[in-house]
């Protein structure tokens, strides 16, 4: 009976270490590359996906996570609350800090991220050194170091772990003006895109507040629309069927979008081709109702629903708005 106990205790420590070796290397092998900017990024080898697009990972994070929000509505605010969902290496932070330099604001800031390597490589990069002010490089080492960061301007706490567990632990009374969600894509990284993911994402959006991520994917705007949210499609700035959209802006139903968001954001609400979209197969949400389903679990539970459902194939869209890509 004691035997019995001892090689179920022995199991289970194995069971958990091999799941927290598993969360701690959950990348794979890191592959770093220069992007067109010049800016450094990597490459994961578990998701297959580059972190950042190769036009510039440092002009992604201000084109499609700083420049729509209209910081300046915040004029009586002294505190602003952002969090970043997938920090990575940090630029998004990194390029919100620089932003947020000179506006006398305090920031309460979250991170959420599964692996703690790509900032702490980054951070041995002297090329990713030197696109930040000693400052913002200084915040990133003590993220790196302590998980959090503490001074007159800025309160940042960092969350290691599976976001949708972590995001359970930040205080419920906080709401964000900001969240900047910068997951892998859905096809490769579902669990931090289904519809209980997002619909929780966007009951911690403050009133004046938005989220940003790059995602155009039907299903991801299908999720934030039923969460209640308001859509815009970030645009390029020579906007044409190939890059038809560079990201998606949702803000609560309730506010003003000509105060929310800024005025050099190059975006509009959904275009008919776009809504159409959100009526085809690609449209049926990641579903992850346990908030535990392994990524496997989550595509074929979607694909089974594809199948079923009797929504229009998204090839079918594509040939009648002729989208190459
Ligand atoms: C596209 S990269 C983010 C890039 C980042 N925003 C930057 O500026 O470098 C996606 C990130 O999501 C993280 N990630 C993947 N699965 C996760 C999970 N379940 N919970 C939290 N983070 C996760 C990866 O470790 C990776 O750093």
């Amino acid at each position: 009976m004691r035997q019995q106990s001892l090689i179920l205790t022995f199991g289970k420590t194995l069971l958990n270490f091999k799941i927290k070796f598993k969360e701690q290397n959950k990348l794979g092998t890191l592959t770093p590359f220069k992007t067109s900017d010049g800016s450094y990024s990597l490459h994961s080898s578990y998701f297959e996906e580059h972190f950042h697009s190769s036009i510039g990972a440092l002009k992604e994070s201000y084109e499609k996570y700083i420049y729509p929000y209209n910081f300046s509505q915040l004029k009586s605010k002294k505190i602003i609350y952002v969090l970043d969902v997938c920090f990575g290496l940090g630029y998004n932070t990194g390029a919100l800090l620089e932003s947020l330099s000179g506006l006398q604001k305090t920031l309460h800031w979250f991170g959420l991220e599964i692996d703690k390597r790509p900032l702490s490589i980054a951070l041995n990069n002297s090329d990713f050194n030197s696109i930040w002010s000693q400052d913002i490089v200084n915040f990133l080492k003590e993220i790196n170091n302590a998980g959090y960061s503490k001074s007159e301007f800025c309160n940042a706490q960092m969350l290691w772990g599976d976001a949708r567990k972590e995001l359970k632990k930040i205080p419920q009374g906080i709401q964000f003006d900001l969240i900047m969600l910068d997951a892998f894509s859905p096809p490769h990284c579902p669990e931090l895109w289904s519809e209980e993911f997002l619909s929780a994402l966007a009951k911690k959006i403050a009133p004046k507040g938005l989220l940003t991520t790059y995602s155009r994917a039907a299903a991801i705007r299908g999720s934030l629309r039923r969460a209640g949210l308001l859509l815009y499609s970030l645009k390029d700035a020579t906007s044409n069927y190939k890059s038809w959209s560079k990201g998606t802006i949702a803000i609560p139903t309730n506010q003003n979008p000509s105060k929310t968001l800024s005025q050099s954001f190059i975006g509009e609400p959904l275009s008919l081709m776009e809504e159409e979209h959100l009526l085809t197969k690609a449209a049926i949400p990641y579903r992850d109702p346990s908030g535990e389903s392994t990524s496997n679990e989550i595509l074929s539970r979607r694909k089974t629903e594809q199948q079923k459902c009797l929504l229009e194939s998204t090839s079918a869209w594509n040939r009648r708005w002729s989208i190459n890509s």
